[in-house]
């Protein structure tokens, strides 16, 4: 394998890859191919590799090498990038770019030259293609290529393994019309990045990872102009869109070759851990984990993402909101995702660097590592201490990493934060042990 960095004008970087076309995978952006175009069994000069049968065409179509461009498709598997000479047609737009680098430059710097922004950018606007595609077929009413997935799970997974900020950060933009596709990579990444902090094994971190990318599929079996519709839906076509995860079960089920994971995704992501959610209204334990985790994943990043028509929350204020909803959420495991985002909300209690526990009060955008802190109790004492209120910056305090309060406070926790958060506590006056209180 072999490849060039081509600068174009401006900060985008191209980065040509010269690969064997026995590595070519779902979700490339093929530049070129050696031996030219005449050679070529495609028509087009550039294009993604999308579909299994143009895979398949270009292997048994004789031609020993292809040119991927990795700014705007998927990258080969781990191997190592080797630098060498590109084929003769690798060239073709160069009267647009940039002449290349040397051959013998250090590849590591050239990759360098992306940010993690950019090549998560990439791994989504490739992924992207493909869910569209699929999503486009299963709208007319062809059957499901599951194959086609399993690179573009692969794609996301090494995605949020190398920077999981930065591809939860560029999956939170989304326009109008890509909006189901996107949501659903999103969706993908948010569970790939929760099962790694819950320490799933690795077959089922990619098993959520493909049930994100089809829990919303019922959605092409719903007429596109309800879908599109700006505001609120009325009644009726409320009910018509509430049957997408039965919609979207029964064509999974059709389809087969799925792990069950994402049939259970599917059908239950819109469950409430009161009962008070659909298709099923399954309560608490009825629910499997990875049902609920898909429920909170699922909101999170409706409610996080850029639309046109609505002002998005902040990830502080997201997690601070679903926090209040009352039996929505498997209220431990929403403590758990949470962590997975780093993000402390409004309400939430903290271990600060000093071992001291402390109420998060205010959040800040620009920060929200960094929040507003209201100090009360003292881990290594063992007793509460006068509230006093901080910023938890690495300066001055840390937050070492969020805590339950119903298991430092029992069922005394909410009295205790609305009293912290009011303003209104002070320490007891008799002996202020975790074992006084609880
Ligand atoms: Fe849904």
């Amino acid at each position: 394998m072999c490849c060039k960095a081509v600068p174009l004008r401006g900060v985008r970087i191209t980065v040509l890859v010269t690969i064997k076309t026995e590595d070519a995978r779902l979700g490339m952006y093929v530049h070129a191919v050696a031996g030219g175009w005449m050679t070529s069994p495609f028509w087009r000069r550039h294009f993604v590799l999308e579909k299994p049968a143009d895979l398949q065409k270009l292997r048994e179509g004789g031609i020993a090498e292809i040119v991927i461009d990795l700014s705007k498709g998927a990258g080969p598997a781990a191997a190592p990038l080797q630098p060498a000479a590109a084929p003769a047609t690798a060239g073709e737009d160069r009267d647009v770019t940039s002449p290349v680098a040397e051959p013998s430059a250090p590849v590591r710097r050239r990759r360098a030259a992306l940010t993690p922004e950019e090549r998560a950018q990439a791994v989504v606007d490739a992924s992207k293609v493909i869910v569209q595609s699929m999503f486009d077929e299963v709208r007319l009413g062809r059957a499901i290529d599951v194959q086609a997935l399993t690179p573009v799970t692969e794609q996301i997974v090494a995605s949020v393994t190398r920077d999981a900020a930065a591809m939860l950060n560029v999956t939170r933009l989304k326009t109008k019309d890509e909006y189901t596709y996107v949501h659903s990579i999103a969706v993908a990444a948010l569970l790939i990045h929760f099962a790694r902090t819950l320490n799933l094994p690795e077959d089922e971190v990619s098993a959520l990872g493909l049930a994100g990318l089809l829990h919303d599929i019922g959605k092409m079996a719903v007429p596109k102009a309800l879908l599109d519709k700006p505001g609120k839906l009325e009644p009726p076509e409320m009910a018509v869109l509430r049957h997408h995860p039965e919609k979207g079960h029964a064509l999974l089920s059709a389809g087969g070759g799925l792990p069950a994971v994402a049939l259970d995704v599917c059908l239950h992501h819109h469950e409430r851990y009161d009962g008070r959610g659909y298709p099923k209204g399954l309560r608490g334990e009825q629910l499997s984990l990875a049902a609920r985790m898909s429920s909170i994943c699922d909101v999170y990043d409706a409610v996080t993402s850029q639309r046109p028509y609505k002002r998005p929350w902040s990830p502080s204020e997201a997690l601070s909101r679903m926090r209040s909803w009352n039996g929505h959420f498997d209220t431990e495991l929403l403590d758990r995702f949470i962590e997975s985002i780093g993000i402390h909300p409004v309400g939430a209690l903290v271990r600060l660097q000093s071992s001291r526990l402390a109420l998060v009060i205010a959040g800040d955008d620009a920060e929200p590592t960094q929040p507003r802190v209201r100090v009360f109790y003292d881990i290594p004492a063992q007793r509460f201490i006068a509230a006093h209120d901080l910023t938890a910056t690495v300066t001055v305090d840390p937050i070492h990493r969020g805590e339950s309060g119903q298991r430092w406070f029992g069922e005394r926790w909410e009295t205790l934060a609305a009293d912290i958060l009011a303003g209104q506590f002070g320490p007891p006056q008799q002996a202020m042990s975790k074992g006084v209180l609880s």
